[in-house]
C-alpha cells in the first residue's frame, strides 16, 4: 500500500467522498480498543465541549483519515506496520482541496503535537495509550529542542495541542453517549470549499 510522502493522493474531491470513507472503513479499528468511527465521535465531542471554533471540531472528528485510507488501500486493522505511514500527512493532503488550512492544519500537525508533548512534560508520555506509545516510536520518539522551537512557531501548533487532548482522551471503550456522525452532516457540508451537500 502507499502512504508515504512522496506519493501522490489524490484528493478528496468531495464531502460525499469523505462520508463514503468513513461509511464503509470507520466501523475498523486501527491499533486502538475503539474503532475509528467511536475514536473521531469522541474527539469530536471533546473539542465542541471544549469550545473549540466548527473548524477545530471538524478537524478533531478528521484528524485520522489517514488511517482510512491505509485501510482503504490494503492496511490491516491491527495497524501494525514496519514504517511509520505519515497518516496526519496523507489525511491532511487528502483533505486540502475541501477543507481550509484551519482544518488541514491541526489534522497535519497531530502527532508532531504529541512528539512535541512528550518533549516538553515527561508524564505525558506514560498517559499515552499502548497504540500511541507504539507509533511514537516509528514517528521519530520525543522532538528535540530545535524541532520544539520550530514546532511553536507554526501558527496551528496550540490547535494541533489541543487535539491531541482530545485525541488521547477519545479512547474510551463500550458506549459513550457523544453526537452521532449524522450530527456533524451539516459541518461537513458547510466548511467544504464552496459549500456541498452531502
Ligand atoms: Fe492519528
Ligand atoms: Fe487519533
Amino acid at each position: 500500500m502507499n502512504g508515504t510522502d512522496g506519493d501522490v493522493v489524490p484528493p478528496a474531491g468531495s464531502v460525499a467522498a469523505v462520508v463514503e470513507l468513513y461509511d464503509r472503513f470507520a466501523h475498523l479499528n486501527y491499533d486502538e480498543a475503539v474503532s475509528q468511527m467511536d475514536h473521531a465521535l469522541q474527539t469530536a465531542a471533546l473539542a465542541r465541549a471544549a469550545g473549540a471554533s466548527d473548524e477545530v471540531v471538524l478537524a478533531a472528528l478528521l484528524h485520522d483519515v489517514g488511517h482510512l485510507l491505509e485501510l482503504r488501500d490494503g492496511g490491516t486493522p491491527d495497524g501494525v506496520v514496519a514504517e511509520d505511514l505519515a497518516h496526519e500527512e496523507r489525511g491532511a493532503r487528502w483533505l486540502s482541496d475541501l477543507y481550509p488550512g484551519e482544518v488541514t492544519s491541526p489534522i497535519r500537525l497531530h502527532v508532531a503535537a504529541k512528539r512535541y508533548r512528550c518533549a516538553v512534560d515527561p508524564a505525558y508520555e506514560a498517559g499515552l495509550s499502548e497504540g500511541s506509545r507504539r507509533s511514537l516510536a516509528r514517528q521519530g520518539g520525543p522532538m528535540g529542542p530545535a524541532e520544539v522551537e520550530r514546532f511553536r512557531t507554526d501558527p496551528a501548533h496550540r490547535d494541533a495541542v489541543d487535539l491531541r487532548g482530545w485525541d488521547d482522551a477519545g479512547k474510551v471503550t463500550g458506549h459513550l453517549d457523544v453526537p452521532p456522525w449524522s450530527a456533524y452532516l451539516d459541518l461537513l457540508c458547510r466548511l467544504a470549499r464552496g459549500g456541498a451537500s452531502a
